[in-house]
């Protein structure tokens, strides 16, 4: 189970808040895992990246909620779950029915939590193997560490702003991937799909450890 891509939250019918991810690392680890030979369902945000093998099922959503409610549909049959989708992590909380006019000069939007999905699973999850993705600015091993305690995962992927070429709409990226154990692997400034590789790897490596 794979999530990607960005997710929109409505304001009205036709504003939403989102954010630049174009879903590109989920679209590769799903290419990835179908090499080599899994079954997967890509749950995604709206993503301009398209699926070519019917080794993946791709599950379209919109929201957080959306997301949310797809991935806890499928999570009890899997085996892997990898979460690299950009949720939004605040949402508007009233939907206004009617495209909302500009009237005075400023305007305030109240936004309540999203449910955080990588949380939920790792609270859910029996023998499923849980991969979130962590952005970190400062501090960025420590906070990956604790990312990963707190959300009880096996793995977690380590994206730093820091490093140029990395992150959203970028075809590369530089990741440090951390497992349960704190074994810490850094990687090079690679393509997407490389990367995707490496992170099976890791993932192999640590379930037989
Ligand atoms: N994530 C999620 N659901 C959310 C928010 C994030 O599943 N509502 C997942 C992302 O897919 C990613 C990881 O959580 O795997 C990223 O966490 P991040 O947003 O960096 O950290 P937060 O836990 O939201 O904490 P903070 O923003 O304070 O760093």
């Amino acid at each position: 189970l794979i999530t990607a891509g960005p997710t929109y939250e409505a304001i009205d019918p036709v504003r939403f808040i989102g954010n630049h991810s174009s879903g590109k690392m989920g679209f590769e680890l799903a290419k990835t895992a179908a090499s080599l030979g899994a079954e997967v369902y890509l749950v995604s945000g709206p993503s301009n990246e398209v699926v070519t093998t019917s080794a993946i099922k791709r599950i379209d959503v919109v929201s957080a909620e959306e997301m949310y409610n797809a991935v806890h549909t499928y999570f009890k049959d899997m085996d892997v779950a990898i979460l690299s989708a950009a949720v939004a992590d605040y949402k508007p909380k009233n939907i206004s029915n009617q495209k909302i006019k500009k009237s005075s000069d400023s305007m305030t939007i109240e936004l309540v939590k999203t449910h955080d999905i990588l949380a939920s699973l790792g609270k859910e999850k029996k023998n499923q193997f849980l991969v979130g993705f962590a952005l970190e600015t400062n501090n960025e091993i420590e906070n990956a560490k604790l990312k990963l305690q707190k959300k009880n995962l096996d793995l977690i992927v380590l994206n730093s702003l820091q490093d140029k070429g990395a992150g959203f709409k970028t075809a590369t990226n530089k990741v440090t991937l951390i497992d349960k154990f704190e074994n810490i692997s850094e990687f090079s400034l690679k393509s997407k799909a490389k990367v995707a590789e490496d992170i099976f790897n890791e993932i192999v490596k640590t379930i037989h450890a």
